[in-house]
């Protein structure tokens, strides 16, 4: 399908430009919109990517299908107004404009690592909020088992949409548990700006552990659901594809490995890196899948 292993240094950034970008962060987050939290204990302390980086390289569909689709075309798209459907298995449904859906939600900076499933990966320095936090106000009813998430579908303003083999909207879709846990994060700001429209604004979704393809952008629906949703990748190619779709090294995917990774950015010179199992998530989420079969779950 679509993807692509991924084995060329498509960009370099001088090592000495890495040097004190964590402080820059840290500046630029306390001047974002609203209290930023300082990082926590969910962040990595690994050097994040630089903004150019995050922001030129993307996968991101409705815009094209090079990586620098998205930075060329994005900025077409209107992202105020923006409302977000809220149904299914939830205490308080309903169509809500985003400042009232997310105005009260305690806004925090994650520095995740995001690994692609082409091979690819990148740290980058999120702000927004814990999943959770949105679903608990939601009130999430009981025999909701799944979280199911749509994500905008207007082809005058997305190029991409008017052509190529996905079925619009892009979805995505992650079990209750997964949802509930304190890393899966709703992004609306990046290095302490509000989202590019490239990466996703104005709200989109960022599950470390899994490849980034869960990651859902531009999101306008969440539904809570009994059943496992039906979600883009999955349906284009279920045997390259899975619906949990956890970084796991030890699976491959059908057409290349997934041991090591590019660091984007990393240089010229640098090597590939070892793959870290959840993505080096695993302390706090392997127990979400304690009992399964990973490369039968995958
Ligand atoms: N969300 C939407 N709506 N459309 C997409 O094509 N691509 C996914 C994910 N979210 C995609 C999407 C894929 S394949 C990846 S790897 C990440 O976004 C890329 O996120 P980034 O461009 O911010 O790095």
């Amino acid at each position: 399908m679509l993807f692509k292993p991924d084995y060329t240094a498509a960009d370099v950034t001088p090592e000495h430009l890495f040097l004190n970008r964590r402080q820059l962060i840290a500046g630029a987050a306390a001047l974002a919109a609203g209290p930023a939290l300082a990082a926590g204990p969910y962040s990595t302390d690994e050097t994040p990517n630089t903004y150019e980086a995050i922001t030129s390289y993307n996968n991101y569909y409705e815009f094209g299908y090079d990586k620098t689709d998205p930075a060329q075309y994005a900025g077409a798209l209107t992202t105020d107004p923006w409302s977000i459907k809220v149904d299914g298995l939830v205490d308080n449904p309903g169509t809500y404009a985003l400042a009232d859906l997310i105005g009260d939600m305690p806004i925090e900076e994650r520095i995740y690592r995001f690994r692609c499933v082409e091979a690819w990966s990148m740290i980058i320095p999120w702000q927004g909020f814990q999943l959770s936090a949105l679903l608990n106000k939601l009130g999430v009813q009981a025999g909701a088992k799944y979280v199911s998430f749509e994500t905008l579908v207007r082809p005058s303003e997305m190029r991409g949409q008017n052509g190529g083999s996905i079925q619009w909207p892009y979805r995505e879709g992650l079990r209750l548990d997964e949802a509930m846990h304190p890393l899966a994060f709703m992004a609306t700001g990046l290095y302490g700006k509000p989202l590019p429209n490239q990466s996703g604004a104005p709200i989109r979704l960022v599950v470390p552990w899994k490849y980034g393809f869960k990651s859902a952008k531009a999101l306008v629906r969440i539904s809570l659901t009994e059943t496992q949703p039906v979600t883009t990748w999955n349906t284009l190619a279920a045997n390259e594809y899975g619906f949990y779709a956890n970084v796991n090294p030890e699976v491959d995917h059908p057409r290349w490995s997934q041991a090591t990774e590019r660091r984007v950015g990393g240089g010229l010179f640098a090597g590939r890196i070892d793959t870290q199992m959840f993505n080096g998530y695993g302390d706090q989420v392997a127990s979400l899948y304690s009992g399964q079969d990973l490369t039968k779950d995958y």
